[in-house]
């Protein structure tokens, strides 16, 4: 499991506590909170909610919270299936969706975070403004001189579709770039594993041309090789994905290029 980083803006301090009614089949959740409009450092604040009213997943206890006890608590969330990415956070030391992470897997009290290392907008929601920004860096989108067959898509066969698999399914949740050390020291400059493993999938498509190109833009000292396979990237990852073997193929075709 990743080692827990506070967000770079936190001193945590003491916060509220929300007891629930006694008798009733509680869970504790202590969750960070932090208002840069008020000026004060971030805190910790608790919250009991009988698990025989609330949904099974963590966001349901999120959400819970916000509608029964404390609407100021900010979070994101929309498609609540695993698919937005938007509900990523930190439970209990490991980055993960929360709308598929069940409660009962937590023993004791669930502590939650936002997504370690990030700047903090408000509470559990961090600021994303640099990873898209990265994302936007590696020109995700197909790049092809070839002229377009007249009236059909770009064909692929069966096997370089096939390809793509443990790639086309990443949701740019960010969980893996945020549980990946090499990522917290050199965010500015290396891209991290969410984005490269980005990268590798219009590397991988039989369809798009500028392989060349976007290997050239790869091949940087920080942008590609800082990663050192710590793997953090695939234990963390909510959708099964192995960030690490596409930065891997990457390095493994920048190297193929060059003998
Ligand atoms: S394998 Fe590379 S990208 Fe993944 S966590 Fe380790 S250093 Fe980061
Ligand atoms: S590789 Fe996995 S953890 Fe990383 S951004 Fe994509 S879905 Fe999220
Ligand atoms: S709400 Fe969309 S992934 Fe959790």
């Amino acid at each position: 499991m990743a080692e827990f980083r506070l967000p770079k803006n936190s001193r945590v301090q003491k916060g509220k506590a929300h007891p629930a009614q006694e008798g009733a089949n509680l869970k504790t959740v202590k969750i960070y909170r932090y208002d840069p409009e008020t000026g004060e450092n971030p805190r910790y604040d608790t919250y009991e909610i009988d698990l025989d009213k609330c949904g099974p997943m963590v966001l349901d206890a999120i959400i819970k919270i916000k509608n029964e006890i404390d609407p100021t608590l900010t979070f994101r969330r929309s498609c609540r299936e695993g698919i937005c990415g938007s509900c990523a956070m930190n439970m209990d030391g490991k980055n993960g969706l929360a709308c598929t992470s069940a409660i009962e897997d937590y023993k004791g009290t669930l502590t939650i975070h936002p997504l370690p290392h990030m700047e903090v907008v408000k509470d559990l929601v961090g600021d994303f403004t640099h990873f898209y920004a990265q994302y936007a860096s590696i020109q995700p989108w197909l790049k092809s001189e070839s002229p377009e067959p007249s009236g059909k898509e770009r064909e692929q066969a069966p096997e370089d579709r096939a390809k793509l698999d443990g790639l086309y399914e990443c949701i740019l949740c960010a969980c893996c770039s945020t549980s990946c050390p090499s990522y917290w020291w050199n965010s500015d400059r290396f891209l991290g594993p969410a984005i490269l493993l980005q990268a590798y999938r219009w590397i991988a498509d039989s369809r798009d041309e500028a392989t060349g190109e976007r290997l050239d833009q790869l091949e940087d000292p920080y942008r590609l090789y800082r990663c050192h396979t710590i793997m953090n990237c695939a234990n963390a990852c909510p959708k099964g994905l192995n960030p690490a073997k596409a930065i891997a193929e990457t390095k493994k075709l920048i190297a193929e290029r060059a003998a």
